[in-house]
């Protein structure tokens, strides 16, 4: 684990392998090492980079308010620091929010992208006062309390009670004013639909079929919006594909990028692998 300054906190990230850099935006409410194994799978082949968001993992949470800009800006130093000036971006459910936000802020940087398990549209109002319930929750009650109440929605029904435990240690080893920063800025993320068109660069978008969180139809749906994207459903896998079949996942993400990194540009059509 390394760490580096951005924004006034200390930022932890992985970063193994070499070649065509890779950086992994986790989800909520985990950390960067839920990449572990994309980092066994994909380091061979890949620079893969996964940060830990602010307030997240080993990162810092600072005092600057939180929202999906600040986690971007961050992440934009981070490749600053590292002098990477392109990237292949990719983020699963909340790390596609963010992934949205830095396409907003800092489009050049993005070479190919790939949205997993996540959705464009913003909160409702009710999903809004959900946040806020949770966000009370956690500070009051700690991790272990939104672990309770997520881990049924984060894995499909056959995931193993092995793949449960480790989900729930993620969660527990967050702080809790961490989460909750993290709860209040997703409630007033903006709505990225109309950003979708405007997606250029190639596009991969994955889901697991048994995704309860984020179904696969707001998945067909980006795909149907962004012009060059390619949309792959992992069958016996729910929202945290990436964990729960990850060799799938692995394979779909390296089918993705090796011409391309082959080629060291952009290029592919869409379609429904
Ligand atoms: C996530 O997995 O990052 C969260 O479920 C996202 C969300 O709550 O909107």
């Amino acid at each position: 684990m390394k760490t580096v300054t951005v924004n006034g906190i200390e930022l932890a990230y992985r970063d193994e392998g070499t070649g065509e850099a890779l950086l992994l935006i986790h989800a909520f409410p985990l950390s960067g090492a839920m990449w572990e194994r994309q980092i066994e799978g994909l380091a061979p082949q890949y620079r893969v980079i996964a940060p830990d968001l602010r307030g997240f993992g080993a990162s810092g949470l600072g005092t600057s308010a939180v929202s999906m800009d600040q986690y971007a800006d961050d992440l934009a130093q981070l490749l600053d620091q590292l002098e990477l000036e392109q990237v292949a971006l990719g983020g699963l459910s909340m790390g596609g929010y963010v992934a949205f936000a830095f396409l907003r802020r800092h489009r050049e940087r993005v070479r190919l992208l790939i949205l997993a398990d996540t959705r464009a549209t913003a909160d409702t109002a009710e999903g809004q006062q959900g946040r806020e319930q949770n966000a009370r929750l956690v500070e009051q009650q700690g991790p272990g309390a939104i672990a309770d109440q997520m881990l049924p929605k984060l894995l499909s029904s056959g995931a193993a009670k092995s793949l449960q435990a480790e989900v729930r240690r993620l969660i527990e080893a967050n702080d809790r004013a961490g989460i909750a920063a993290a709860l209040r800025a997703m409630a007033a993320r903006p709505d990225s639909t109309a950003l979708l068109p405007t997606i250029s660069v190639p596009t991969l978008v994955l889901v697991g079929a048994e995704d309860a969180l984020m179904p696969p139809s707001d998945s067909q749906a980006m795909h149907q919006a962004i012009p060059n994207s390619q949309l792959v459903e992992l069958a016996s896998a729910g929202h945290l594909s990436n964990l729960e079949a990850p060799t799938a996942f692995n394979d779909a993400v390296d089918l993705f990028l090796s011409p391309r990194a082959a080629l060291g540009a952009g290029g592919g059509g869409g379609g429904v692998w």
